[in-house]
């Protein structure tokens, strides 16, 4: 009998950007634990709002289920270094999650893969779980360069201390962020398989595989295509993560 392995729990990551006010995003938070408390909820839910509402966020997780995390993080521990946040800070605010390495930083603030991998490798140090963002341009994707940027990406900004409960990859292109568009379920398998396959063979010293989810214009209307994808372990979600209808379409989608 052909028996399907059972996919575990997939991690559902509300990137916020730099969107919310106080007052609009403890109102969604309030509305999400009340449908949390109703409901069977079977993913995790990893919200990263702005830095400036962490600490509210702080004080009202606890008991949840609710994780936090950050979007960025600096290499180092503390310093002279200013308008940056570091992975201790992060820690100090509950977080258990950072985001390194999303394709707005890479291309709005020049942050390279080495830069991505020292943030990550830090945040390491602080017991952070890192979601290393990866994907190619549109350029890139036309010119069947994807495969080449994957790699080059993975192999540069996966720091040494990586496994899998401190890691997971976010294969975002960067044509399908906020632009409505998505890869097809074979383009998405095609590049996780290939993200597998990279880290299998040229990362050796990471012994198991690490969670890869998918992340670029995903809604709640196509939230549960994406999940059953069987290379898919989650999501990482930006717009639709702001409202409460679209953001818990896309929790019930991984329920
Ligand atoms: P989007 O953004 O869901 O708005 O496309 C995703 C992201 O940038 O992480």
């Amino acid at each position: 009998m052909n028996r399907k392995k059972k996919k575990p729990a997939p991690i559902i990551i509300a990137n916020w950007k730099m969107n919310g006010t106080l007052i609009d995003s403890m109102q969604l938070f309030k509305d999400l634990r009340k449908q949390i408390h109703e409901s069977l909820v079977g993913c995790e839910i990893v919200i990263c709002p702005p830095f400036t509402l962490l600490r509210d966020f702080a004080e009202k997780v606890p008991g949840t289920g609710v994780k936090l995390g950050g979007q960025n993080c600096h290499h180092a521990h503390h310093g002279a270094f200013t308008g940056e946040i570091s992975a201790m800070q992060l820690k100090d605010m509950m977080c258990d999650y950072v985001i390194v390495g999303h394709s707005e930083r890479r291309i709005q603030s020049s942050e390279g893969s080495e830069l991505v991998q020292k943030k990550a490798a830090h945040a390491h140090t602080e017991k952070l779980t890192t979601i290393i963002c990866i994907g190619e341009t549109q350029y890139e994707h036309d010119n069947d360069l994807t495969k080449i940027i994957i790699r080059e990406q993975l192999l540069h900004s996966i720091p040494k201390s990586a496994n899998n409960s401190n890691t997971i990859i976010a294969y975002e292109p960067v044509w399908a962020i906020g632009t409505g568009k998505t890869p097809t379920d074979e383009q998405i398998s095609s590049t996780h398989q290939y993200i597998k396959k990279i880290i299998a063979e040229e990362l050796p010293h990471i012994e198991d595989s690490l969670r890869i989810v998918y992340g670029g214009s995903v809604n709640k209307d196509n939230a549960q295509e994406l999940l059953a994808n069987d290379h898919v372990d989650g999501l990482l979600v930006g717009k639709s993560s702001l409202n409460m209808i679209d953001f818990w379409g896309i929790i019930d989608a991984a329920s």
